[in-house]
């Protein structure tokens, strides 16, 4: 998100607003994904696994997201070129900022020695699908679509909701079990690309 936050205020810097509207976009619907898969995978794990230390830091936590989300949905209502809004932008990474620095410090060390190294791999994997909630300009045509047409789609929609979404995909293990199949059996996988025509 801080990539994608220089990006803007380069192209603002160009004044160049079409591209300050497609950098937002992409930071926005970042943090949105970040914030949604925090909750999902990582602020269970603190509950869990962390007494109630771990519920007084995801309460915390989920409070800052939930400003955050406010901030993103203002922003849905404001022009790209006003000041409101570069300044909404402003405020909101700087927040960002304290927000995660917060979480690499203070929540992941705990976390990380709680559920042991195993239990770490499988969660920031399961972190790394959260990639699937933003939506991807690769392949238009794939059906690959987050369910969430729209930003505020996403974030009103009940993290229930979206666990459920997460879980119609293959686990881990069935992802890892497909990769070891497929180093046995690849020439299938080839023939159906030289068939696509790639
Ligand atoms: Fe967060």
């Amino acid at each position: 998100m801080y990539e994608y936050h220089d990006q803007y205020k380069r192209a603002r810097e160009r004044g160049d607003v079409p591209a300050q509207e497609r950098w937002v976009r992409q930071l926005t619907w970042e943090i949105a994904r970040h914030a949604v898969g925090e909750e999902i995978v990582v602020y269970p794990l603190m509950e869990k696994h962390l007494g109630d230390q771990g519920r007084k830091l995801a309460d915390h936590d989920r409070k800052e997201h939930q400003d955050v989300k406010q901030n993103l949905y203002k922003l849905e209502s404001l022009s790209p070129s006003s000041a409101e809004y570069h300044s909404l932008i402003e405020q909101t990474m700087a927040s960002l900022h304290h927000h995660n620095d917060d979480e690499e410090i203070k929540d992941l060390p705990l976390l990380e020695p709680a559920i042991g190294e195993d239990a770490s791999k499988q969660a920031a994997l399961s972190f790394k699908k959260t990639k699937k909630l933003v939506p991807t300009r690769a392949h238009p045509s794939a059906p690959n679509k987050p369910p969430f047409e729209t930003l505020v789609g996403l974030l009103e929609a009940p993290i229930d909701k979206v666990k459920d979404w997460f879980a119609s995909f293959p686990t881990e293990d069935e992802m890892h079990g497909a990769k070891e199949e497929l180093k046995t059996r690849d020439h299938d996988a080839a023939a159906g690309r030289a068939a696509a025509g790639h």
